[in-house]
């Protein structure tokens, strides 16, 4: 039996979807992006969603929308997908890293406060595997200190925390589409939930070159060519129909991995449903201080697994180069990267599938 790690869905009906918009609307910007937009803000509860060309570009434009300019500092957690601090790297934000929490893998509030410095303009939890941040204690601690709030929700589409989606708890939210994503647009797409008027109107103007409104060719802000194509988006309104489905089904997956994994050799399962959380569960990640042995023997298996993150941000190359990072910095985040591994999640994975999956891991610790 061979096992992937993800499976993206593309349906007949969303293929339909696309042909569709490829045939009827403007390519960019068609009648099906604002569709899209207006599904994605109900689905999140916000007032507006903005649909741009990537997770990375929503980041991006989310935090210079809030003003965010180069010089200013940006604290994120480490342990993340490299895009989270890549979205301001390039145009002259400075990353500061804070510490996350060994239970959930995010960002660690009782650490953050220490993170900060009066160069600090924003923060930015990631719901890192779909599981939401502690964003009351984060926001209590940014409020405290004049910090704008984005949530990275790239891996967290309708997460819910206190009974409020991802998306809908800082000062703006961002999605990514990419394919392995717990919903996809059939190819690059990104998502920005917010409830304010100025930022809404900022990022769908910056994603569109820095149009003023109503004009075609008359400028008046530094704009992006980040606009999501109306195939795309076509192919997100279908997928997000299935969402709840798929992630009700994800859960029902991870329930079965809790169940059978339970106690076998050194692995420490992941964070579970709280009374404020319910994930996702865009991964399913495991820890083992064995996670090259296990890779090895879940590769000869044919059992796809994801080394999410390996290599914390700031000990990417480039970060040490770009800004001086050294070993040691996050060691609760530099621990947790050394051990992870991701085991096979979607929302069609079979019982059959799930039991193959963990009698290889079993297997593994005989
Ligand atoms: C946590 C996180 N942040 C940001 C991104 C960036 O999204 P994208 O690849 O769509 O630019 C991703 C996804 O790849 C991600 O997982």
């Amino acid at each position: 039996m061979k096992v992937p790690i993800a499976q993206p869905v593309m349906t007949e009906k969303m293929i339909e979807a696309a042909a569709n918009a490829l045939r009827n609307e403007r390519l960019t910007l068609g009648e099906s992006v604002f569709k899209f937009e207006e599904a994605f803000a109900r689905m999140c509860g916000t007032k507006h969603a903005i649909a741009v060309s990537s997770g990375t570009a929503a980041l991006q434009l989310s935090l210079q929308a809030h003003g965010v300019k180069a010089g200013d500092r940006i604290v994120a957690p480490a342990m993340s997908f490299v895009a989270t601090t890549n979205a301001f790297v390039p145009f002259g934000g400075v990353p500061g890293f804070a510490e996350v929490s060994e239970k959930d893998y995010t960002l660690d509030p009782a650490k953050l406060k220490a993170a900060l410095d009066n160069k600090t303009k924003a923060v930015i939890p990631v719901h890192l595997y779909g599981h939401v941040a502690m964003m009351d204690e984060i926001n209590d601690v940014a409020r405290k200190n004049n910090l704008v709030v984005i949530e990275d929700a790239c891996q967290a589409h309708g997460a819910v925390y206190k009974g409020k989606k991802a998306g809908n708890l800082g000062n703006a939210g961002c999605f990514s589409f990419y394919p392995t994503k717990n919903m996809h647009v059939g190819g690059d797409g990104g998502m920005i939930t917010t409830n304010d008027d100025k930022v809404a109107d900022a990022c769908s103007r910056m994603r569109h070159c820095g149009r003023k409104k109503g004009s075609n060719y008359e400028h008046d802000i530094i704009g992006y060519t980040y606009r999501l194509n109306s195939a795309n988006a076509a192919i997100g309104i279908e997928q997000l129909k299935m969402l709840p489905e798929w992630n009700d089904k994800r859960r029902a997956a991870a329930r079965i991995y809790d169940e059978m994994l339970k106690g076998v050799g050194d692995l420490v399962l992941p964070p579970t449903p709280t009374s404020d959380v319910t994930p996702v569960y865009h991964l399913y990640t495991l820890r083992t201080k064995k996670r090259y042995e296990l890779k090895a023997h879940l590769d000869s298996k044919g059992v796809g697994v994801g080394l999410n993150y390996e290599i914390p941000i700031h000990l990417q190359p480039v970060y040490k180069e770009m800004f001086g990072f050294k070993e040691g910095l996050l060691p609760v985040t530099e621990k947790c990267c050394r051990e992870v591994i991701a085991i096979p999640m979607f929302a069609d994975i079979s019982s059959e599938q799930i039991k193959y999956v963990v009698d290889c891991v079993k297997e593994f610790y005989g």
